[in-house]
């Protein structure tokens, strides 16, 4: 991928994947995309402060100290770049930026800054000190970049009047402000782009026990009942994002008032889960479909995108970009040259006891290293 080189082209494809991915996506309990039910109730669940952020330490420390050096000179802070996979708290670390520093928040995406003039009309109306948050800021159309750059830099836009040969640029002072760009593409950004962020923050996927601090805290928000071994499972099932774990919580909350007395034990979360095809280790029924067809009937693999996707009854790019990130995250798949392979942790995932000879994939026969050819 040449990020730099051809941005707007290479863009355009990730976008149409992107929309793909949503529409595939969509309907699984363990997307890690937001859905409108996520969108209606995030907005309570949001930890508002930095001290109320559970995770994510390096990032939180970091930040603490941006934002405390900025309060004490009294001058808007550095422009931030957020990049990260979806449901880990970009938009959630953007507000509390701004309520840390006590100035309000201007919230846009990149895909409504089509033409720069959409650009500058935010831009010319921010006061000062503003943060100005770009969502999927890696979508921003390329005319609109150039004039960001010149705002980020001189906080300085150039309206241009006119058009052809008598067009003239009329420079305009704006405020101050800091930007707040997120991205699950940081690769996309174009280099200029990323440069002019004083302070890039990578988030990386919760582990278990923060998890269970943040259903805890949720269940809390939402009046359930949960007790601590019903967090752990939850926990554990939400593949370290913390909007699934929201998300889970939700499902085991209504099956816990329906089937139950409205307490959230092990027990409850654990036959609600069953009850959604979510397993213990995150797994949904399309993970499983994938990782059993690759097992079973092709001992393992290699095997092509496309014949597992037969074999599962799914478009290939339903199993590439909604079932494979996150088993190849599990350690359960990889990709190789020659195929999708399954790893040793593959068979006792599914039940099944290792073939003998040991798995075709890396640690196994040897076909080389995983990933390296279509990551
Ligand atoms: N560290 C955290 N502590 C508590 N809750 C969190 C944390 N991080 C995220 N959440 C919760 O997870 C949900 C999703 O977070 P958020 O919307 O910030 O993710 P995002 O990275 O912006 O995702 P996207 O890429 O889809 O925009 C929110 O409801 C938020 O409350
Ligand atoms: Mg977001």
């Amino acid at each position: 991928m040449t990020g730099s080189d051809q941005p707007g082209s290479d863009r355009a494809g990730i976008d149409q994947a992107g929309s793909d991915q949503a529409r595939n996506d969509k309907d699984r309990v363990v997307s890690p995309l937001a859905d409108a039910d996520d969108r209606l109730i995030e907005g309570a669940l949001r930890p508002r402060r930095l001290a109320e952020f559970v995770g994510q330490g390096r990032v939180r420390e970091q930040l603490s100290v941006v934002l405390e050096g900025a309060l004490r000179r009294g001058r808007a802070p550095d422009h931030m770049l957020l990049s990260g996979p979806p449901g880990l708290g970009k938009t959630t670390i953007a507000m509390i930026i701004a309520a840390e520093l006590g100035v309000p928040l201007r919230l846009t995406s990149g895909p409504a800054i089509e033409r720069a003039g959409d650009l500058a009309s935010v831009l010319s109306t921010l006061s000062e000190g503003e943060v100005m948050f770009i969502d999927e800021i890696h979508r921003v159309a390329r005319p609109a970049e150039e004039m960001l750059y010149l705002a980020m830099e001189d906080f300085r836009v150039d309206v241009v009047v006119g058009k052809g040969p008598g067009a003239t640029a009329i420079p305009l002072d704006i405020a101050s402000f800091t930007l707040v760009g997120a991205t699950t593409r940081a690769g996309l950004l174009p280099a200029p782009l990323r440069d002019r962020f004083g302070f890039t923050a990578h988030l990386d996927f919760y582990e278990p026990d923060e998890l269970g601090v943040i259903v805890r805290r949720s269940a809390g928000l939402l009046g359930a009942t949960l007790r601590d071994d019903g967090a752990e499972e939850i926990a554990g099932r939400s593949r370290g994002t913390p909007r699934i774990a929201n998300r889970l919580l939700r499902r085991v909350r209504d099956f816990a008032e329906v089937r139950a007395d409205g307490v959230i034990t092990r027990r409850v979360a654990r036959d609600a889960l069953e009850l959604y095809e979510v397993d213990e280790n995150g797994l949904d029924r399309l993970d499983r479909a994938v990782l059993s067809a690759l097992v079973s009937r092709f001992g393992g693999g290699p095997v092509g995108l496309s014949t597992l996707a037969v074999a599962v009854g799914e478009e290939p790019e339903t199993v590439e970009v909604v079932a494979e990130p996150f088993l190849v995250r599990a350690g359960l798949i990889a990709r190789t040259p020659r195929g999708r392979v399954a790893t040793a942790a593959a068979w006792p995932q599914l039940g099944l006891p290792l073939p003998p000879g040991g798995p075709p994939g890396p640690g196994g026969a040897g076909l080389g290293g995983p990933g390296t050819l279509f990551d």
